[in-house]
């Protein structure tokens, strides 16, 4: 496997908590994985168990590979590369993206796929990850047969550089055509992985039926068409063990389906910590809460825009905002929470602590993305009996149900239109619904009840890889320590 983020040592984002759980949740299926990502700054130590050495773009790369383990039968190696890796950011600093990420990120597959190639067991498949792995098809000619796949979490990021990096990294002319890495005479990291892997899998069934369309194919839904018999949308899973109520460390009190009435204690240490004052009227008064990055595809403008119309001071709503982005919309949570200090409050940062307290300590949750491959916010949410609010759209639409007030069914409130009236209805909707407090506790509970564990889309990445691999794709038992076979 090869990602460009992964939980505990780096994130940025979703992928990060997909690359650490998907080998753990394919180990307790019985197979045994191999996660190599980059290893930056302030990320752990850990024992050699490898070297590579490569040439990109005229430089001479030296890096080691330092085990961390993940779970049974699941490793990461954190590739050490200071001059590459050892940053302030990870893909950008200020705002501006690293010159030399065509050779950073071309580095973290080349240097995947020597490691594998070093091993006297082969691997039987490889798995990559969004545009900073899409070359890795490509290297992995060099290991003969070994089928790839490449997962795309969010098409919005391509990789996208100068035609002059396709001998710089290695890669042949020949292969800088439309059905190669050809992206309007520019090379297209993403588009590679597109057209090189044995396999593409996107993060929910509806967004890869997006990505075929024109409005959400960010002018690569006619290679994916192209390609799309061997595309498949796999839902991704939550982290049970990370995100769980009942053993949430960051919670002042564990709660969870039988014991929902300690959800308070969090509101309570929630509007504590964001600095709003707790009264009877603030702990009664609707908590919408968002953890998000603060861009476009998140529903920022749409948020900006219903700010413009003073909608956010009309409602009567507690605002608790996580989050960091473009400037003008951390700019703008900051204006609002300075206009209205007793019901909205930002946080402008990555604060891992402060999005637990925001999941448990809500009442809703708002995602009302323009696009949304999959989302994982939604998911901890439902976890946390916290009602979501979304856009329907991607892979939000694949996990929250509509209420229905007709037989009390459903588990959120969706609304379709990308526009701040139809996000105003549905926040009022929901505003009006939470009034009703038995009708909100079935509402909590139907979400707390939905299973949105990793085991089930572990098992289907295992269909594509056997699909791949009938012959090699054989399993250790799971209950014992076998020898790396799959
Ligand atoms: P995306 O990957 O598009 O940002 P996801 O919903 O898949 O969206 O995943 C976002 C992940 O990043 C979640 O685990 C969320 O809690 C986390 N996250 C986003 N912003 C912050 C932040 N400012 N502080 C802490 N966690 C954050
Ligand atoms: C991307 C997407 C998000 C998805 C995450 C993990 O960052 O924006 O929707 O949940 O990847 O797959």
């Amino acid at each position: 496997m090869i990602a460009s983020e992964a939980q505990p040592f780096s994130k940025t984002g979703g992928l990060a908590d997909v690359a650490a759980a998907l080998p753990k949740a394919l180990a307790r299926l019985g197979h045994d994985v191999t996660l190599v990502t980059p290893r930056y700054r302030g990320a752990p130590d850990g024992p050699v168990v490898g070297s590579v050495g490569l040439e990109v773009a005229g430089h001479w790369f030296q890096a080691r590979l330092l085990e961390q383990p993940l779970g049974r039968g699941a490793r990461a190696l954190l590739l050490d590369c200071p001059e590459l890796y050892d940053r302030d950011g990870i893909y950008y600093e200020a705002g501006i993206d690293y010159p030399d990420n065509p050779i950073r990120f071309a580095f973290l597959s080349a240097a995947a796929i020597d490691f594998a190639a070093q091993q006297a067991t082969p691997f039987d498949v490889i798995h990559t990850h969004d545009w900073q792995g899409g070359l890795a098809p490509i290297y992995a000619r060099a290991l003969g047969a070994v089928p790839t796949v490449l997962t795309i979490h969010n098409l919005a990021y391509q990789g996208v550089f100068d035609k002059a990096w396709v001998p710089r990294l290695g890669l042949r002319w020949e292969d800088f055509t439309l059905g190669g890495f050809e992206f309007f005479d520019r090379l297209g990291f993403l588009k590679a992985g597109i057209n090189f892997s044995a396999a593409i899998t996107t993060v929910s069934p509806t967004y890869a039926d997006e990505i075929q369309r024109p409005e959400y194919g960010q002018g690569l839904d006619g290679v994916i068409r192209s390609r799309g018999a061997h595309l498949t949308g796999i839902l991704n899973g939550i982290d049970f063990d990370e995100w769980n109520p009942a053993t949430d460390p960051h919670l002042p009190a564990p709660f969870d389906r039988e014991r929902l009435g300690a959800k308070a204690a969090s509101k309570r240490a929630m509007l504590e910590r964001f600095g709003i004052a707790v009264t009877d009227q603030s702990l009664a008064r609707p908590v919408v809460g968002m953890v998000s990055r603060m861009v476009d595809q998140k529903g920022l403008d749409l948020l900006a825009a219903l700010a413009g119309a003073g909608a956010f001071a009309a409602l009567d709503a507690t605002f608790i905002v996580v989050g960091t982005g473009e400037p003008r919309y951390q700019d703008m949570w900051r204006f609002l929470s300075q206009r209205h200090p007793d019901r909205i409050s930002v946080f402008v940062g990555f604060d891992e602590s402060r999005a637990h307290l925001v999941e448990a300590g809500a009442d809703m949750f708002l995602m009302p993305s323009r696009f949304e491959p999959c989302g994982l916010n939604q998911m901890y949410s439902l976890r946390y009996g916290t009602v979501p609010i979304v856009r329907a759209v991607g892979g939000l639409v694949d996990t929250v149900r509509p209420y229905n007030p007709k037989n009390g069914q459903g588990t959120g409130f969706l609304f379709s239109d990308y526009e701040p009236g139809a996000l105003l209805r549905t926040l009022e909707t929901a505003l009006a619904t939470f009034a009703n407090k038995k009708i909100w506790n079935r509402l909590q509970k139907n979400g707390m009840r939905a299973d949105y564990s990793w085991d089930r889309s572990a098992a289907e990445y295992v269909k594509i890889y056997t699909r791949l691999r009938p012959a090699r794709t054989t399993r250790r038992t799971p209950a014992s320590k076998g020898q790396r076979d799959s």
